[in-house]
């Protein structure tokens, strides 16, 4: 009896180790394993499907997300501008050079720094669209980095369609939307760019 019941001890001790997910199918993967997969399958998407809209529990997520990330002397220099309407999306469009996917996508997140807040406004705000991009991949949406800052004539596209005040500079515009598609992420690794303790 102590055999048997010594055994069933052992086997939900070891079903409990496993962590077997709720199908069955395997072991679950742990937070460090989720996020790390999310920032390698994180990529640049371009193509998103028509009609499709982000909603505003998403829009939600990806702006705190956003805006959780850190700044030197956390003096959080940024400020974020929500683009949903059809025709400035089209006209930003039209305007950067770079930023044609913006007439396919749904909506867009235009990161600006307050240039009088922080120095280092256009790093700090390089870190809320990397977590807005990571985001979007963790959420099943796409989006990509499109440049604004430091191109004058980009900046003056954005300035055109939106009365942004003038210490305020737009870092990038980041449509998103639905990915179309297939998309995958680009291979980076390389360990010839490690130094390890000498060049
Ligand atoms: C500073 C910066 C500027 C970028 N500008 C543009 C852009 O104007 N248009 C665009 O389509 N992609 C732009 N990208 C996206 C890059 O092309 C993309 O990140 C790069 O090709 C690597 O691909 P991945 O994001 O899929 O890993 C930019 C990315 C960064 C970080």
């Amino acid at each position: 009896m102590n055999k048997i019941i010594g055994l069933l001890f052992i086997s939900l001790a070891l079903l409990t180790a496993c962590k077997q997910d709720k199908k069955g199918e395997g072991i679950t993967p742990s937070k460090a394993e989720i996020i790390l997969e999310n920032i390698h399958n994180r990529k640049s998407v371009r193509d998103y499907i028509p009609g499709k809209a982000v909603t505003d529990e998403e829009l939600d997520k990806l702006l705190k997300a956003g805006m959780a990330a850190p700044s030197g002397q956390n003096k959080q220099p940024w400020e974020i501008l929500v683009i949903n309407e059809r025709e400035i999306l089209d006209k930003l469009a039209e305007g950067l050079p770079y930023g044609k996917m913006l007439t396919k996508a749904p909506m867009a997140i235009i990161v600006c720094g307050d240039t009088i807040k922080s120095n280092y406004w256009y790093l700090d705000c390089s870190l809320v669209s990397q977590n807005i991009l990571l985001a979007a991949e963790a959420m099943g949406l796409g989006a990509v980095w499109t440049a604004a800052y430091p191109y004058e004539d980009r900046i003056a596209v954005i300035r055109s369609l939106i009365d942004i005040p003038a210490h305020v500079t737009p870092l990038n515009v980041i449509p998103v939307g639905h990915p179309k598609g297939e998309h995958q992420p680009k291979e980076k690794w390389d360990d010839t760019k490690i130094h390890r303790n000498k060049w």
